[in-house]
């Protein structure tokens, strides 16, 4: 019989969104025809931008025909796209950020796991607490984490906790760690980090020679100018940093699938005392497990950042933040304690007293039919916290809080 992955049985439980999905679906199984509001999962609900539409239905035109057909394309994204990208999103907020070091791809989350790949087995490990299930179950996988230990935690994982105490912000580890994920904005929490937080991450990993993953799939709903986009605007970030982006939240692409990864050529890790660099290893990783993504799709995030793709992107996320601001606004008038959702899409809330995360999740489905997602689901620290997500139309919003402001 063939051996199976035994890292896999690791797992404690299901992904966090399928479970919440699971349970969602066993309720409404036996309360018909519930007009349930879904601010569980972060996906958007606004429709797509018209200047990427109209740009996927050009390419698509264009694939019609012998001239415009197009097949395989470069694993590591069309140079058009690249070069728009290193332009619009680095080099104008003054980051060194070349457009060879632009790798497309069909997904931050995927980016996000792959990326182990390319990773020795022996780096010690930082994750947040609360955190992006992703980075955890990923490192699960791939048999870089210990066994279970208990509160879904996991063995050799080392834990920063982020919480009302600290101010949402991770402390720097007093022991040396290899490799740190962080997410600016945040998800779950909504906060975000300054500049200067960031630079004594940069700091720290440069003298740890640590490298720093850095997932910033929420940087168009930053709202204050002084506040970092990128890890690039850091100096030193160059040496120890590789930024994951994403055009699902911004743009709407959570179906249409695209994202991108910046790996700097100056970012080098080591194997037997001999220093590699990364940027080779994920280029040749990806050539040779990955097609690209497909030329229409490529062709609709270029129009993210024409004059119209600008400013109708800049529609969407105004728009959900616009939601964020009344969830937060009805929350704290129905006297709950609430951080988050100023930039970034997710209003993270303290669950009243007495009541665990999950208990608060049922709450809310049973008595508001209101779907959210328990803090708990994002680790053992999130526990007492509960997540709403800003995505969704406005009504349904304003229906959610009256629900849950009249509980
Ligand atoms: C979330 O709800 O946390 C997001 O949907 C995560 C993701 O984009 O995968």
């Amino acid at each position: 019989m063939v051996h199976v992955n035994s890292n896999y049985l690791k797992l404690k439980a299901g992904y966090l969104f399928p479970e919440i999905a699971r349970r969602v679906n066993a309720f409404t199984a036996k309360s018909t025809n519930l007009p349930l509001i879904r601010l569980g999962i972060g996906d958007v609900t606004e429709p797509l931008p018209k200047a990427c539409r109209d740009a996927m239905k050009l390419a698509i035109d264009e694939m019609g025909t012998h001239n415009g057909f197009h097949g395989y394309g470069p694993e590591q994204g069309y140079a058009w796209l690249r070069e728009v990208i290193a332009k619009e999103d680095f080099q104008s907020r003054g980051c060194e950020v070349s457009a060879e070091e632009i790798f497309v791809s069909d997904g931050s989350k995927c980016d996000s796991s792959n990326i182990l790949d390319i990773l020795g087995e022996r780096n010690k490990i930082a994750v947040t607490d609360p955190v992006y299930p992703v980075y955890v179950d990923s490192n699960v996988m791939a048999g870089r984490t210990g066994d279970a230990a208990g509160h879904g935690r996991y063995e050799e994982l080392i834990y920063l906790p982020i919480n009302a105490d600290n101010g949402f912000e991770a402390q720097i580890p007093t022991e040396k760690v290899d490799l740190i994920y962080l997410c600016y904005p945040n998800n779950p929490t909504g906060a975000v980090a300054t500049k200067d937080q960031l630079q004594n991450w940069v700091n720290y990993a440069n003298e740890n020679r640590a490298l720093i993953l850095f997932d910033a799939a929420y940087e168009a709903f930053i709202q204050d100018k002084d506040l970092p986009h990128s890890i690039f605007e850091i100096e030193g970030a160059r040496t120890c940093a590789i930024e994951f982006r994403s055009f699902s939240k911004n743009a709407g692409f959570t179906g249409i699938r695209c994202a991108y990864t910046i790996i700097p050529k100056t970012l080098y890790g080591q194997s037997s005392n001999e220093k590699i660099d990364l940027w080779g290893l994920w280029n040749r990783r990806q050539s040779t497990k990955f097609n690209g993504v497909n030329y229409v799709v490529q062709r609709g995030a270029q129009a993210v950042y024409s004059s119209e793709g600008k400013s109708q992107i800049a529609s969407l996320v105004d728009f959900y933040m616009k939601n964020a601001s009344i969830i937060r606004r009805e929350l704290l008038a129905a006297g709950l304690t609430v951080y988050g959702g100023k930039h970034a899409p997710y209003v993270w809330i303290k669950t009243p007293s007495g009541i665990d995360s999950w208990a608060f999740f049922d709450q809310l489905l049973e008595k508001a039919y209101v779907v959210g997602t328990p803090g708990s689901g994002f680790g053992y620290a999130g526990e007492g916290y509960f997540r709403l997500s800003a995505f969704n139309s406005r009504e349904n919003v304003i229906t959610a809080m009256n629900r849950i402001s009249s509980l």
